[in-house]
Formats: C-alpha cells, structure tokens, sequence
C-alpha cells in the first residue's frame, strides 16, 4: 500500500492472520524504518472494521474507529514520517520517537494503550539480547490474553556465526536468546510453533508468543 515493508513475505502473511485471529484494537509496534508494516497493520484494521459494519449491518465511518496502531521508533526519518502522514491509514497511527524501551517513552506507550482491550505487540527494532529482553519486558505486560506478542529476526541464532559481521547482534546475542530469557520467568506465555511450522521458512522461529492467561 505504498510504503517498503522490511519483512520477509511469509511473515507478512502470519502478520495478517493473527490480526484476523485476534482482532486486536490495538497493535503496537517497535520499528517503524519506512513505516511499511504500520500501513499493513492499520490496513488490516481498517479491514477488520469494515467487516464488523457487515456483521452488524451499520454503515462504516473508517475516521471514527478506534483500532489504533502505535509505532515507535528512534530516528523516524522526515521523509518517511511526511509520507506515513500523508498515507490515507495515517489516522489510525500514532508515532513515538525515542529508544523503545527508554522508560519515560515506555510509560507514554502505556498511558496510549490505557483502554484499549485487545492488545497485540510487534517488536522489530534493535535485535541485541539485551534490548529485546527489554522491549519484552516493557511490552510484554501490554499483551492482552489470547494475543500475541511476535519477536521478528529470532533466526539470526540459526545462521552461521559472524554472518552478522557489521551489526550488534549475532549467534547467541539475539531476539531469539531473549526470548528464552524472558519465557523462563513468564509463564502466561508460550511459543506458537503451529504458525511457524505452516510457515515452513521464517525469520521468526520461536518468535510467536501467544498470551495464554
Ligand atoms: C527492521 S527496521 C523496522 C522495519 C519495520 N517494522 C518494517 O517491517 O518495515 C528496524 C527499525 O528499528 C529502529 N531502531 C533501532 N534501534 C532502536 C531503538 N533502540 N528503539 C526504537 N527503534 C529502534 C531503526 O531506526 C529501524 O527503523
């Protein structure tokens, strides 16, 4: 819909059944780059609205929802943030700058996600251990029950070491590490392995966190 996605195709097509499983209110985003998966997830929603006018037989005002996705990201670059404001699914949007898990950002995330009911979370920013186990920390709490919270690029623990020379992260300093970090003492959730078995080629093995309570 008009902006580049970072996103391997696969996964864009897990993105778009959770959001038809969970039918979330709000989904909230780590990693905007380009703002390609805010526009996917805000067209889904708008999808997700259209269909609930059918159900109820209403007629649809698409500014007057309340599905919201937010996106934080530390450097939203002006062009790409012109562009995402300008895009028709700009209303459903609303854009944090800063490090996603520097506190003071993290508590303004969650007075914007106070209310809302159906929670689901995408992290996709910094891929270190460090900084996921703490957008996990950060964001995990936010989940809503029978919602997902979904860490991309785990798969960089299954490459072969230095495959990462110029970046942070690599084997055994991932999405991944943290994720297993972070379920050891967060029992409410598991990973969905049925979502990345139907995949068959994902970055996101171990990746799909549901909340189960
Ligand atoms: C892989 S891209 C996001 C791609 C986007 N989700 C998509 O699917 O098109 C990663 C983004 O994370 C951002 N980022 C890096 N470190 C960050 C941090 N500490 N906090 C928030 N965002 C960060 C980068 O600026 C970059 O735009």
């Amino acid at each position: 819909m008009g902006r580049p996605i970072i996103q391997y195709p696969q996964d864009m097509a897990a993105v778009q059944e959770l959001i038809w499983k969970v039918r979330p209110d709000l989904v909230i985003e780590t990693g905007i780059a380009h703002g390609g998966s805010l526009i996917l997830s805000a067209s889904m929603l708008a999808l997700l609205d259209m269909t609930d006018a059918i159900e109820a037989g209403t007629t649809l005002d698409p500014r007057k929802s309340s599905r919201k996705v937010i996106g934080i990201d530390i450097d939203i670059r002006p062009h790409n943030r012109a562009a995402i404001e300008a895009h028709p699914m700009a209303s459903r949007i609303l854009m944090f700058q800063g490090s996603s898990i520097d506190p003071q950002l993290v508590d303004q995330v969650r007075q914007a996600a106070k209310g809302y009911k159906k929670v689901l979370v995408f992290l996709d920013s910094m891929h270190s251990h460090a900084h996921v186990l703490s957008e996990l920390q950060a964001y995990g709490p936010i989940v809503s029950s029978g919602s997902y919270c979904v860490v991309f690029d785990t798969y960089v623990e299954d490459m072969p070491a230095q495959f990462f020379p110029d970046r942070p992260w690599g084997v055994g300093d991932n999405p991944k590490t943290a994720v297993h970090e972070w379920l050891k003492d967060n029992s409410d959730f598991s990973i969905d392995r049925d979502i990345e078995t139907r995949l068959m080629v994902t970055v996101t093995p171990d990746g799909f966190l549901r909340r189960d309570r």
